[in-house]
């Protein structure tokens, strides 16, 4: 921009930094009854109430809770269990102080939802809301006041593995579907039966894993921490989460769980956290690997010091908080401030007055006809569309079809990672799926053909004859629950085994062929997308995947999924991703711009990506100004219309682009989605707004401004496409 020169007085507005968090109840008047008890606490039963251990049903742990010496149990569930060490801590510890029971409840608790990055594809935060207090509600009836969800971490590299707990890699989306979440888990009254404490993770910038392997370095810098990996959590802190959980990284030097800055200066001081934050399964004992800490103390100082208040099975606060703070290194004022954090969110539990659960609650919450309807509803709208050439979906009900792949009738693996209490036996496969949506669910034939991984190709020829003898033929290829997730980095990002030989010989058959592939991150599949007529991305859809695919695949639901990421065409492209920055040598058609030799710079799907069984049009672009001030709104809307036969749900998305910045801008950027239902020929106008919140980003010194200046702006279907009009700021 020219006229940012010396003489021209910026118009810089600075966005209010204190986030005015809320956990939900929470108010003043519960300090004093917090000074109270910590009054009457011994050093070791502060230290108690720090410390957190997985299991609970050794002998030691029945002697710490009755001791109470012990803050927290994970991975202890069912009524009867909880009330069993409840009882311990509340009837035998000096002061009776409750326990606090956590667990890993991602994307469900019984009735099994899809993966998380499969909802962020639904676009829709009210579903993904409902689906989170729907697990909210099973897990406090089976004794769990604590989920440690939602991971938020934004992931720009999908050989990490744990891509699939996320959102994906939009900051924007991320924010918006982490505070749905927060708000789903908690509700406005976390003492309320049927809510839990949400525990928003990991904090922070886990997702930026050197070469997607995980528990890696991260390198950051503290304008791409501000724009890009804080926001999901600064909108889950302001929605009221009641914890967080520090990552396993190191973050530019400082591993994440030792981390003032983040912690301490960023969580606490700019955002006015008044939660508490719980380390990662032993992520303080691991400051030794990372080489920050010589010994336990050290590592311990280091934690406490930094803003970690509950140690996850470490040990490490148990064994060395005592001598730390008999040599006066840490003071009883810093564990008092932990041990507060801990019993307000304790309080505001209600567990005081309701430390026990309902062993009654358990039958009636779990897999309830409601839960499952919103299981079903959310794994349709995250199905994505990705091909669909010659309208050869939807199918004929009366076909006769050829159900091929290893994944088809796998019902462990549509639960994804981490399954919580669900069972796979609850579990609809594709296969079962499609039989029950058939006219004659005897012509639907099944040959799986091969195993997920390996190279055994002896079932090809019952696939291929199978397919011969079909009208259409669907494949269900991809990945087993356990090749994504935790430590489930992958170093190839093609379909495993042989699956994509098997895809290929019985497209040779020039039957009318649809690929579905059920996977925690996407997959390289140039073969597949160039050859193959019809392509569904279904991830790992949880406990009615397959009905929520045959409703796709026979029309009862119009695919309405886009995609919460940039889909690589080869693994050498990553780290791919739309609101990148523009470079000195935007890609072109000279040698000497940014991209490759051997292949194209574009990915295969654009972020926001996924089609329909209707069209939609965009017109009429309009802004209410064309120029304003830095602290102004600005109303955009455009005319979207189902242009096409059938009705159905348009994600409609809005990107800016800064034109030219006090440091470098990306390309586009999300600032705004609505999902819309729309009958044929019907048109509607669709209206966002746009103000400091979304047009400002941090500068060189890491301040949140609106810099004046040229503003490009569309709405369009994906981060591709659109209609496009501008503005500038004064
Ligand atoms: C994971 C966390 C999880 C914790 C407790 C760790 O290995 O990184 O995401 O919450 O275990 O199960």
């Amino acid at each position: 921009m020219n006229h940012r020169g010396g003489l021209v007085v910026w118009a810089i507005i600075l966005i209010p930094v204190m986030l005015a968090a809320q956990i939900p109840g929470y108010g003043t008047e519960i300090e004093s009854r917090i000074d109270a008890m910590v009054a009457q606490m011994t050093l070791d039963e502060k230290i108690g109430q720090l410390q957190q251990y997985a299991g609970g049903e050794s002998a030691e742990h029945r002697e710490m809770a009755a001791a109470g010496r012990v803050g927290s149990f994970l991975n202890v569930r069912g009524a009867e269990s909880t009330n069993a060490l409840q009882k311990l801590a509340v009837e035998n510890s000096r002061l009776g102080i409750p326990l606090m029971f956590g667990l890993d409840v991602i994307h469900g608790y019984k009735t099994l939802f899809p993966i998380p990055l499969a909802e962020a594809a639904s676009w829709n935060p009210e579903l993904v809301e409902r689906a989170a207090a729907v697990a909210a509600r099973e897990a406090r009836a089976c004794g769990i006041h604590w989920t440690f969800a939602p991971m938020v971490d934004i992931a720009r590299d999908p050989r990490w593995g744990r891509i699939a707990e996320g959102s994906g890699e939009d900051p924007y989306l991320g924010a918006t579907l982490a505070a749905a979440r927060v708000h789903g888990f908690q509700g406005m009254d976390l003492s309320a039966p049927d809510r839990i404490a949400a525990c928003v993770k990991h904090y922070v910038a886990y997702g930026a894993a050197e070469g997607g392997r995980d528990y890696n370095t991260t390198e950051v810098s503290e304008r791409t921490l501000r724009d890009v990996y804080l926001p999901p959590f600064a909108a889950a802190v302001r929605a009221g989460a009641a914890t967080l959980m520090s990552a396993f990284n190191d973050l530019n030097g400082i591993p994440a769980s030792a981390n003032p800055f983040t912690l301490t200066d960023i969580l606490r001081h700019e955002w006015g956290f008044k939660g508490f934050v719980v380390s990662d399964w032993n992520s303080i004992g691991e400051l030794l690997n990372h080489g920050i800490a010589a010994d336990s103390a050290e590592a311990a100082w280091r934690a406490l010091s930094a803003g970690i208040e509950m140690d996850m099975e470490g040990r490490i606060y148990k064994n060395a908080l005592p001598g730390l703070v008999e040599r006066g290194l840490v003071s009883t004022a810093a564990i008092d401030e932990a041990v507060r954090r801990i019993l307000r969110i304790k309080i505001l539990l209600g567990l005081f007055e309701n430390p026990y659960t309902d062993p009654d609650l358990e039958k009636q919450m779990l897999r309830t006809p409601e839960n499952l309807a919103i299981a079903r509803q959310m794994a349709r709208e995250s199905i994505v569309l990705l091909k669909n050439d010659k309208n050869i979906l939807p199918l004929s009900r009366s076909a006769r079809v050829a159900v091929i792949g290893p994944l088809a009738d796998r019902q462990q693996d549509l639960l994804g990672t981490w399954a919580c209490e669900g069972e796979a036996g609850d579990v609809i496969t594709l296969l079962q799926g499609i039989r029950s949506a058939a006219v004659k669910p005897d012509l639907v034939l099944h040959a799986r053909g091969c195993d997920v991984l390996g190279s055994d190709r002896s079932g090809f020829k019952e696939a291929i004859q199978l397919a011969k003898r079909s009208d259409v033929v669907i494949a269900v290829v991809g990945e087993s629950a356990d090749l994504s997730g935790e430590a489930s980095s992958r170093a190839d990002l093609a379909l495993p085994g042989v699956q994509e030989q098997l895809v290929q010989e019985v497209a040779a058959t020039g039957k009318p062929l649809v690929v579905v592939l059920l996977a925690g991150r996407p997959l390289t599949i140039p073969w597949i997308a160039e050859q193959v007529p019809a392509i569904l991305m279904a991830w790992h859809g949880g406990v009615q995947a397959g009905s929520a695919v045959a409703d796709v695949l026979f029309g009862d639901y119009n695919p309405s999924g886009r995609l919460p990421l940039t889909w690589p065409r080869t693994v050498g492209q990553v780290p791919l991703y739309y609101n990148h920055k523009n470079t000195g040598r935007p890609t072109n058609e000279q040698k000497w711009s940014t991209k490759y030799l051997d292949w194209p710079i574009t990915p295969q799907y654009v972020f926001g990506f996924g089609r329909s069984y209707s069209t939609f049009a965009y017109s009429h672009l309009s802004l209410d100004k064309n120029e304003m001030g830095p602290r102004a709104m600005l109303t955009v809307s455009a005319v979207v219309k189902n242009s096409g036969r059938v009705a159905g749900d348009e994600v409609v998305q809005l990107y800016v682009r800064d034109l030219a910045g006090s440091v470098t801008r990306p390309v586009k950027e999300l600032k705004g989605f609505k999902r819309v239902y729309l009958e044929p020929g019907e048109s509607r106008k669709i209206e966002f707004t746009l103000g400091p919140g979304e047009l400002g980003f941090h500068d060189a010194h890491h301040r949140h401004q609106v810099e004046p200046g040229r503003f490009k702006v569309w709405i369009g279907p994906n981060s591709a496409e659109g209609i496009e009009g501008d503005f500038c700021v004064r």
